[in-house]
């Protein structure tokens, strides 16, 4: 086995980060801009981390040349609030166009073509394309540092549910039927359609 510290250059942690946290789930944040366009982005540094209160996470990390502030960060900080969408093998190129790097207060909506739907309640849209949307009050904002490759961990929590029916069935969300996709190393991204099944044993089994 080949070992390592970890790097003063964040490249070298980044690339371990991806290459082994796999598959990683995927939030298209929209927030709010300034100037009232609609900002959309992909991040994969995401989860979800308690039930009730329902908490979800994601980690805009600062850019590698400069370690200036993504928008969404920007957003978050001024307006306390935002959406998680989510991608699918349908939106997936609409998304991935959502990851360009354009001057803050362009809209990622304008460059993909997505589509808006008003959120219930905060500002920022949610998009038509994906079909779970969480709206989210901001909760938690940890930066560990503001150099190229610093994350800063958002959390929030989810106040407004939407699903579209078709995948919703007796109180669960029928996850072969809307086709979520995942995020790999570099330029990878995963399908879901290889599902096994295992089942935990009980107590009772133990115990016997
Ligand atoms: C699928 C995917 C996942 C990504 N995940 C992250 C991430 O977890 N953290 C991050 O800082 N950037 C991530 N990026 C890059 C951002 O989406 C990109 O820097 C984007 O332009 C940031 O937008 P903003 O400046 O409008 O916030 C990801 C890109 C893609 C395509």
């Amino acid at each position: 086995m080949l070992s390592f510290n970890t790097n003063e250059d964040f490249t070298q942690n980044y690339k371990f980060l991806i290459g082994s946290i796999l598959p990683r789930p995927i939030a298209v944040v929209t927030t709010k801009n300034d100037n009232g366009t609609d900002n959309i982005a992909p991040f994969s540094f995401f989860n979800g981390f308690s039930a009730k209160p329902m908490i979800v996470g994601f980690a805009p990390i600062r850019r590698p040349n400069t370690g200036d502030k993504k928008d969404t960060l920007i957003n978050i900080e001024r307006e306390k609030e935002f959406v998680i969408n989510f991608v699918t093998e349908k939106n997936a190129d609409l998304i991935n166009l959502c990851a360009t790097e354009l001057p803050y207060g362009e809209s990622e909506l304008t460059l993909s073509g997505l589509t808006a739907v008003e959120s219930e309640k905060v500002k920022a849209i949610r998009l038509q394309e994906s079909p779970i949307h969480f709206e989210c009050k901001l909760r938690d904002i940890i930066s560990y540092g503001d150099t190229p490759g610093a994350g800063t961990l958002i959390t929030g929590e989810v106040i407004r549910i939407h699903i579209d029916e078709s995948i919703y069935e007796n109180g669960r969300v029928i996850t072969s039927q809307w086709h979520p996709m995942g995020r790999g190393a570099g330029n990878d991204w995963f399908k879901t359609d290889s599902v096994v099944e295992k089942t935990r044993l009980t107590k009772a089994q133990i115990q016997k």
